[in-house]
């Protein structure tokens, strides 16, 4: 086992209490970023005199193998190491011998995890955008497409008024964009440099942090080494943004399990996005937005849990902090993965248009409507609502829908009943007059969608990072990130 400590000890670490501690099993994903921070440190130090130009590029050329060797799978990470630092350490030591040992010279693994973390979370902010504004142009595309296919809008899920897919989408396109919001204030928050704080008060060291700080691309350093070891605020951020993603990403599943049912027959998922039963021949199962919907609760889990851990840890780090890992990956492996594939699935879907429609004409959605045409004939709309409401039973009793009966029966409910009632009630004059600003009504459809294209042709964060990254991080150093 390679640690990095031992000195003051006299006995062997009991083998139990090693793998407790340890953490490389989990931290070795932090493999790039280790390696990346460590070549930042190195150039810091030379440009300060600490370490000398021959002695930097002796690391450098050591980092460098090491990591080409590790992704080509030459090298495989040496899971007895206590953690990816203490592995990356010994490895270069390893490899050139005293020079090596100069390395963590004004460091301390508790600043270096905490920038190794934050090189991680950064990388992965910068890809959730990424996948959520490819959702965000699958769900344009349907909008686009979709400004005159009706349906019924619910509420309490009944039956409410009519609205369109566009209009449905659109709701989602919102929800979608929030959380791209949040994670370009999460990455603006986040974007400083805790390397330099040390162990926790600093180093007497004469460090340049913001040059170090400048080749990670961060916005500058962070301005107090206790809280650089200890924050981890932009994390539990994530994670709360992460659980917002999901709680999206799980209505939206719930809607298109239940518009897959057999009783809504609104769309059909792909056979590509569905699977069968071992039993039922008949079955297509919608798992796959089962799923989402399902890991919701390990995300949620992951916010809870860090934040739990946090909440009793005195200044500065303790070991408790390194639980921040584990849940913290799975988190962001599972809404990469789900939104990568619900993406797919909603980009494959079908709609059954005419099924759609046809369930927005039953189930009295133009009731708010045939109220409103009262009141155009001067019934004040509470009454309105009261003839309406008799008008509805007297369909339900009959088993038929307004537009379907004859101008007696409406005038027997109603002498204000002309013949213009069956216009003023279709699915077409219900959705169409709804234009105020966020209504479904194609017109007020159409203007917001040139919103919402104009906003996905600006700059994405992923854009923006490669350019500010090759700009910070010189070549020789490579960076990479
Ligand atoms: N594996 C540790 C973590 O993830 C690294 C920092 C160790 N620091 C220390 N003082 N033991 O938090």
């Amino acid at each position: 086992m390679a640690q990095l400590w031992g000195g003051r000890f006299t006995k062997e670490t009991d083998q139990m209490v090693y793998e407790f501690n340890a953490s490389i099993g989990f931290d070795k994903r932090l493999f790039h970023e280790d390696i990346e921070g460590s070549v930042a440190h190195v150039a810091m130090l030379a440009k300060q005199g600490i370490l000398t130009e021959g002695e930097r590029d002796k690391i450098w050329k050591g980092l460098s193998e090491i990591r080409e060797e590790v992704d080509g799978g030459k090298l495989e990470i040496d899971e007895t190491c206590e953690d990816i630092h203490s592995f990356v350490e010994a490895e270069l030591i390893g490899r050139i011998g005293d020079t090596g040992k100069k390395l963590h010279t004004g460091r301390s693994r508790n600043d270096q995890v905490a920038l190794d973390m934050r090189l991680y979370t950064r990388k992965h902010v910068a890809r959730t955008d990424a996948l959520l504004k490819e959702l965000l142009q699958v769900i344009l595309d349907v909008m686009e497409e979709n400004t005159g296919t009706y349906m019924p809008g619910f509420t309490h899920l009944q039956k409410a008024q009519p609205t369109t897919l566009a209009h449905h989408y659109g709701a989602y396109f919102e929800m979608f964009r929030r959380d791209r919001q949040r994670m370009a204030d999460i990455y603006e928050r986040m974007n400083y440099c805790p390397l330099g704080a040390g162990a926790l008060a600093g180093t007497t060291y004469p460090l340049d942090r913001e040059y170090t700080a400048s080749l990670l691309g961060f916005a500058g350093p962070t301005l107090n080494s206790m809280d650089s070891v200890s924050d981890r605020d932009y994390l539990i951020e994530f994670l709360a943004a992460l659980s917002m993603v999901m709680m999206h990403l799980s209505r939206f599943s719930e809607e298109i399990i239940i518009w897959n049912s057999n009783e809504y027959q609104f769309v059909e998922i792909d056979d590509a996005y569905s699977t069968g039963s071992s039993i039922m021949p008949q079955k297509k199962n919608p798992d796959i937005a089962e799923l989402v919907r399902g890991k919701t609760g390990r995300v949620y889990g992951a916010l809870l849990s860090l934040l739990t851990t946090m909440k009793g840890i005195p200044l500065a780090y303790n070991k408790d902090m390194q639980e921040d890992k584990e849940l913290s990956f799975d988190a962001m492996d599972t809404v990469e993965d789900c939104l990568t594939l619900f993406t797919g699935m909603l980009r494959t879907m079908k709609f059954r248009q005419e099924r759609m429609a046809e369930s927005a004409m039953n189930g009295f959605t133009n009731a708010t409507d045939a109220a409103d045409y009262l009141v155009g004939k001067g019934v004040p709309f509470r009454d309105a609502h009261g003839i309406i409401g008799r008008l509805v039973l007297y369909c339900v009793e009959k088993g038929s829908s307004i537009d379907k009966l004859s101008l007696e029966e409406l005038k027997g409910i109603s002498d204000k009943f002309e013949a213009d009632i069956y216009a003023a009630v279709s699915l077409e004059t219900c959705v169409e007059k709804r234009l105020t600003i966020g209504g479904p009504g194609p017109e007020a459809m159409k203007a917001v969608i040139e919103k919402h294209k104009a906003y996905l042709a600006e700059e994405s964060m992923e854009d923006y990072r490669s350019g500010r990254l090759a700009e910070s991080c010189g070549s020789e150093s490579g960076c990479g990130q």
